[in-house]
């Protein structure tokens, strides 16, 4: 199928980020649109860095229906909204804006669905209330993978930080069964996880190690980089090469963006568009 031609009726969504260059997200967006054959486009926009704000406050009212949220604006798109679900307030983070006709804007962040869904399209047998899991990082996206974690039903979630202090203030804010460990004390924390996530920019384009004991894991242990390029990080070659389960962040961004797919155009998205062999294509150097 392929996408009607665009008229007044086009229902325009986008990605807001800086930079937003390299951002899959309209290619995976734009293969459902034409893959469901649906009148609909996704466009990356690149505001500037200092005026987040006021580009969001010129959407308002509904022309564009709303925009995913990447690095750096993601606390800022929050801060901008009118109302927030449950989610984006744990999070303390929105990654999707929805623009109302009445000007209105409403965030919500689909981050934590998309780690979830990471987990049940690679690992489908692990269960997140089965057992603790480590957080590598205590940065915005760990807030949101701990927050994602707790909704969830996991019994414990074990923050593991460089800086320990970061660490303890993240739990503290979160509450409920966290705690904060130390990453030179990693291997404490690692004793009977059932997985382990990396949540800090270690190992993105390839640059630096992260330097975790994942040996001191369980066997059945499932190994997850929140990191998409490379698609396999150091972290997840060390874990694969240990024998571990791992789950890629490609699983991860597809996760985030099928529900924000179907807040944009009132539907989920269509069957059949092979989104993770396209983006997949685009990483290769
Ligand atoms: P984000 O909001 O994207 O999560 P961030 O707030 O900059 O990013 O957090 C980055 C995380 O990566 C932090 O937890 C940071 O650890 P510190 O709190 O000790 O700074 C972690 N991090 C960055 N470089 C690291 C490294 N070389 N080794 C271990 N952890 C690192």
């Amino acid at each position: 199928m392929s996408r009607p031609p665009i008229t007044g009726a086009t229902l325009v969504a986008g990605v807001a980020g800086a930079p937003v260059r390299h951002s899959l997200s309209p290619l995976i967006h734009n293969a459902w649109l034409e893959a469901g054959g649906i009148d609909g486009i996704y466009v990356p926009f690149g505001p500037p860095a200092d005026a987040f704000d006021s580009f969001v406050m010129g959407l308002r009212g509904g022309a564009v229906r709303g925009i995913n949220v990447t690095l750096p604006f993601k606390e800022q798109a929050l801060a901008c909204a009118t109302s927030a679900s449950a989610r984006a307030q744990a999070a303390a983070a929105a990654n999707l804006l929805i623009f109302e006709p009445d000007g209105s804007i409403v965030a919500d962040n689909t981050d934590g669905l998309g780690l979830l869904g990471a987990f049940a399209a690679q690992a489908p047998d692990f269960d997140v209330a089965a057992g603790p899991i480590a957080i590598l990082g205590a940065g915005g996206a760990a807030r949101g993978a701990v927050a994602a974690l707790l909704q969830a039903g996991c019994p414990e979630v074990r923050i593991v930080n460089r800086t320990l202090a970061k660490a303890e203030a993240l739990a503290g804010a979160l509450g409920g069964p966290v705690r904060a460990c130390e990453l030179a004390a990693a291997a404490e924390a690692f004793a009977g996880v059932s997985a382990v996530i990396n949540a800090t920019s270690v190992g993105l384009d390839g640059k630096g190690v992260l330097d975790a004991p994942l040996e001191a894991t369980p066997d059945t242990a499932v190994i997850m980089d929140m990191i998409y390029k490379p698609l396999v990080t150091p972290f997840l070659h060390w874990a694969q090469s240990l024998g571990r389960r791992t789950v890629d962040g490609l699983a991860m961004l597809i996760g985030q963006a099928a529900p924000s797919f179907e807040a944009f155009y009132g539907q989920p998205p269509p069957p059949g568009a092979h989104v993770r062999a396209l983006a997949l294509k685009a990483l290769e150097p």
